[in-house]
């Protein structure tokens, strides 16, 4: 199956942007992004991962912003990050932007019994260099170029890894819900799943795949409580400054 992310913003989506602007929500916002929208998407994880709180979620201005704001908050110069490649080339560039050390782990190309080739991540390879000096490790998965998912198996193993390591994971997610082969929920498992809430884990996600909202700029962020008010928040006051998108309440009608 060929995936598209070119068909126009569903029409009930754009309805609803259209509804904000004539009823004037036009103003600014809370840094970490409107509370209640913070809260539906705590909400709506929970039936795909493991229960987050609402203040671990925070709104920005599409997921390459929430890439470029995790990877402000938590890498120095020379730092370094080891990225499973290939991936899509913004995952390094912003590493090496901030001027951090990338050391890329590459998925190896294998024939399965049927003799289809698929991407295989080897553990032995990749958990080799993730050790005490490394800062970060960046995973894209489900993995845009390849197609490349995580399996559960490498899930379970590599964050207990990072964390005896005291090694930042960086998982980017936004093709989670772009998945074809009858996954649970229809969704790409996560190290949401199985990771406790003051891990180092900062998972990003997106509005622009799943919902057909490239141009419109709009990702969150799930992150522990240790990097939200003073990393990302401090971050996010210093560049957009708040993202507009709100939940409105359904009015008494029921329409609105
Ligand atoms: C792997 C990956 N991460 C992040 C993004 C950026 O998403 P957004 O449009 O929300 O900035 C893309 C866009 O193509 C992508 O392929």
């Amino acid at each position: 199956m060929v995936w598209r992310g070119d068909p126009p913003t569903p029409a009930f989506i754009c309805a609803a942007a259209q509804a904000a602007l004539n009823a004037g929500d036009t103003f600014y916002t809370p840094n970490l992004g409107e509370p209640a929208l913070r809260e539906a998407l705590a909400n709506a994880l929970p039936q795909l991962h493991r229960p987050v709180s609402p203040d671990r979620v925070v709104v920005t201005s599409s997921g390459v912003a929430a890439l470029m704001l995790t990877a402000q908050a938590l890498y120095n110069p020379e730092d370094r990050v080891v990225v499973v490649t290939p991936v899509w080339p913004n995952l390094v560039e912003i590493s090496r932007i901030l001027g951090a050390q990338v050391e890329e782990v590459a998925l190896e190309l294998q024939r399965d019994e049927q003799g289809i080739a698929r991407w295989h991540l080897c553990l032995e390879t990749l958990l080799h260099p993730l050790t005490t000096d490394c800062r970060a490790l960046v995973i894209n998965s489900p993995n845009n170029p390849s197609c490349w998912v995580m399996s559960a198996q490498q899930q379970a193993v590599i964050p207990v890894h990072c964390r005896r390591h005291g090694i930042w994971i960086v998982l980017d997610e936004v093709y989670s819900r772009i998945v074809f082969d009858g996954l649970p929920e229809g969704c790409a498992s996560s190290f949401l799943d199985i990771a406790a809430p003051d891990d180092r884990l900062v998972v990003i996600n997106s509005f622009s795949k799943s919902c057909l909202m490239t141009g419109w700029r709009l990702g969150w962020v799930v992150a522990p409580p240790a990097l939200m008010m003073y990393e990302l928040g401090k971050l996010i006051l210093n560049t957009t400054a708040a993202v507009r998108p709100r939940i409105r309440a359904k009015s008494r009608s029921g329409r609105g």
